[in-house]
């Protein structure tokens, strides 16, 4: 029987992308943590982020994290990569009080499972040129070979849904290429769009290259902060998530139906209106 019964308000959990990529850890938080309400904000006005610089990014994200305070969210969690490497490690040190969990690349995981010893990072610019990637593959790939490859081609098949079109087939043959061929066997995705291609991915890679999907962990994590501040909950009110786009919000209603599967209305989040 279902957990979740209709009694009393369960914590709020903000989810932050700049577009749909936040949707891959939606859906592993709706899963790993049924009885928690979300307050998703996706900032689509000002995708992508991963061409931009840390400085923009990390206004933006600032802004967002202080509108979701405002709403009540108790946790929030960094659905990017790309903002997780920008502005991670200034959110905390300005909120020091405040849970934040973001995104790390998953090399840890491809540098321990390769049998080839050449793993594949997709990621954007942002996230390749960043220190939380340098530090972590430092720290965990130090003895395999690590071929990191910026895809911000990869965010616009997923923001228009053009992945199962011949182009954009042709596009992530093109882009993984030069990792299947250095002999790559474990390819991280290390930003939270690239989830929603993994089946067209390993369709192109063919048998023997793992794709590594960091999102279910992404949720672990955000049970263990729950958790460890005594905000864990498992049964309550059914939750009401609320979607936001600084975009368009009709387009990311059909864009949630079709990566996620749920219906749901999407309210407009306005710059100079909501957000600061
Ligand atoms: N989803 C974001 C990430 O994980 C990137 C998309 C963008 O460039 O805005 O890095």
């Amino acid at each position: 029987m279902p957990s979740v019964v209709p009694t009393d308000v369960n914590p709020l959990i903000g989810v932050f992308d700049s577009g749909v990529g936040g949707l891959s850890i939606v859906r592993e938080l709706l899963a790993e943590l049924p009885a928690h309400p979300l307050l998703f904000a996706a900032d689509q006005a000002h995708l992508p982020y991963g061409v931009r610089t840390n400085s923009e990014i990390r206004q933006f994200v600032d802004s967002i994290a202080r509108w979701m305070m405002g709403q009540g969210a108790q946790v929030i969690v960094l659905a990017c990569n790309s903002a997780s490497a920008a502005a991670l490690h200034t959110l905390r040190a300005d909120y020091p009080d405040f849970p934040f969990v973001g995104m790390e690349p998953a090399v840890k995981p491809a540098a321990q499972n390769t049998r080839s010893g050449v793993i594949g990072v997709l990621s954007t610019h942002a996230t390749a040129n960043g220190d939380l990637f340098r530090t972590t593959a430092a720290r965990y790939a130090a003895d395999v070979r690590v071929i990191a490859q910026p895809a911000p081609e990869f965010v616009q098949l997923v923001e228009t849904g053009a992945w199962e079109t011949d182009e954009g087939k042709a596009v992530l043959r093109r882009v993984i290429a030069p990792m299947l061929d250095a002999g790559a066997d474990q390819i991280a995705l290390a930003c939270t769009h690239f989830p929603f291609l993994i089946d067209a991915l390993r369709e192109t890679a063919g048998e023997g290259v793992t794709f590594v999907d960091p999102s279910p962990a992404v949720a672990r994590q955000t049970r263990r902060v729950l958790d460890s501040l005594a905000l864990l909950r498992e049964s309550g009110a059914v939750p009401q998530h609320r979607f936001h786009t600084t975009g368009d919000p009709d387009r990311l209603q059909a864009m949630i139906h079709r990566l996620i599967g749920i219906d749901t209305p999407v309210h407009a989040l306005a710059w100079g209106r909501d957000l600061s």
